[in-house]
This record gives structure tokens, sequence and C-alpha cells, in this order.
């Protein structure tokens, strides 16, 4: 057996604006664990694609890019989102945009880009433990995890979310236009062949539309107390 299979993972899967990543940060910190926010992966490959010019269908170039990717996550103690470096230079803006998303959500259902960003995301495991969040972390990333997540909300409140998030992130997004981006999103990130955003057969779904942040890290955290000594 992999001496890293002993590790714990906590995953957190679903749609864009569950709360994924501020539920999965929260978690991350109560435990002392490390954080995969792996959708910053998907988003930090489509900054360097359209600095090199390459198409978001080109998967095998794509999958090229990833090997050479420099990126570095500078975790903050504010609450905020880890800052993204790729090559040194500060993308945090630039990877939080819902357009990059979008383009993440394009090159994502490309399986070579899948593959080659597999062994980057495993190499997150590392003690103490690892809370990672994305879409397909259950399913494919990490299937022996202790403890799986699938969150959901109903889209208008996903978006309204996003949109409050954009705002305060300086972005000037128009929350019916966001609501089309998101549906459109998570159509692509569902359909598509490769790691589709789907429940592990062993998750528990939680519905955060009427939860605060609160309730959902305590109830994430019950389950883990439940199934294990962490
Ligand atoms: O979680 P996010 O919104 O930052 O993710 C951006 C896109 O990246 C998402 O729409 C699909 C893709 N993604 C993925 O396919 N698999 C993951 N584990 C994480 C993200």
């Amino acid at each position: 057996m992999n001496p890293s299979n002993k590790i714990p993972v906590l995953t957190i899967d679903g749609p864009a604006g569950s709360g994924k990543g501020t539920v999965g940060q929260i978690v991350a910190a109560c435990l002392g664990w490390h954080y995969l926010d792996s959708g910053a992966l998907y988003r930090v490959l489509a900054v360097a694609m359209q600095q090199v010019g390459c198409r978001p269908t080109d998967g095998a170039r794509l999958a090229g890019l990833v090997e050479s990717l420099d990126i570095r996550f500078e975790t903050r103690t504010d609450g905020e989102p880890a800052h993204v470096r790729l090559a040194g230079v500060d993308v945090t803006a630039a990877v939080r945009s819902e357009a990059c998303g979008r383009l993440a959500s394009e090159i994502a259902a490309q399986p070579a880009v899948r593959a080659a960003l597999l062994l980057k995301q495993r190499a997150f495991r590392r003690p103490p433990g690892l809370v990672a969040d994305g879409r397909d972390m259950g399913t494919t990333v990490f299937p022996d995890a202790v403890v799986k997540i699938f969150l959901t909300a109903s889209p208008e409140i996903r978006a309204e979310r996003r949109y409050k998030q954009l705002k305060q992130k300086g972005f000037d997004d128009n929350l019916e236009k966001l609501t089309g981006e998101i549906r459109e999103r998570d159509r692509r990130d569902a359909e598509r062949a490769a790691s589709p955003l789907t429940p592990a057969a062993d998750a528990d779904t939680l519905d955060t539309s009427r939860m605060t942040i609160a309730e959902v890290v305590e109830s994430i955290l019950a389950r883990l107390r439940s199934r294990s000594a962490y």
C-alpha cells in the first residue's frame, strides 16, 4: 500500500457557488489539515493557456503545459482564498473572474488535462490530513477519502452567493448574466465524459440552500467525528 494512502482525506465536491471553497478552508483550519482548491489548478492552467495562446480544445498541448506550470498558493490568515502565483506573478484576480471559471470548465473537459493534473492534486496529500474541494475529489482523485461530502444549493442561491463574492473582489457582474453562466458551467461540468460533476456513491449530500456556513462546517465535522478518530 502506498504510505500516503494512510493520510486521511476529506473531500468536498459540488457545483459552482455551493460553498465548497469557504467551507473547505474553514474545515481544514479547524482540523489543522492541508487544503486543496482543485478548481484553482484548472483556473491557473486557463490563465497559462491564454498567455501562450493555446486553444482550450488542444488537450495534448495543455497537458504539456501542466508539466511546466510553476504554481504557488499563499495561504491567507484573514479568511480570504489563498493568493495564487503563476511563475512568480500574482494572478489571484485574473483567476477568480467568472470568465476564467468558464475557460477552466472548458479545458477541464479534456481527458488529457485531467490525467496530467491527477498527480499534482494527489501530491497535496500530506500529514496530518487533507481537505480537498472540487468536482471529482471523491470519485476520481481521492476515492479512498475517509469522508466524502457533496454540497448542493439551488442555482439562484448559488448565483447570488457568487455575485456577492465577485462584487467584494471588485468584479462588476450582472446577477442575471451570472445565473445563466453558472447554469451553463454546471451543465458542461456534469455532462462531460471525463470525471463529470457527480456525487460519489458513498458521498453524503448536503443541501446548503438554507444553511449558514457555520452549520455546514459543523455538519461536516460531525460526520468526520462519527466515522473516525479525528
Ligand atoms: O471550483 P471552481 O469554480 O474554481 O472550478 C472551476 C472549473 O474547473 C469548474 O467549472 C470545472 C473545473 N474543475 C473540474 O473540472 N474539476 C475539479 N476537481 C475542479 C474544478
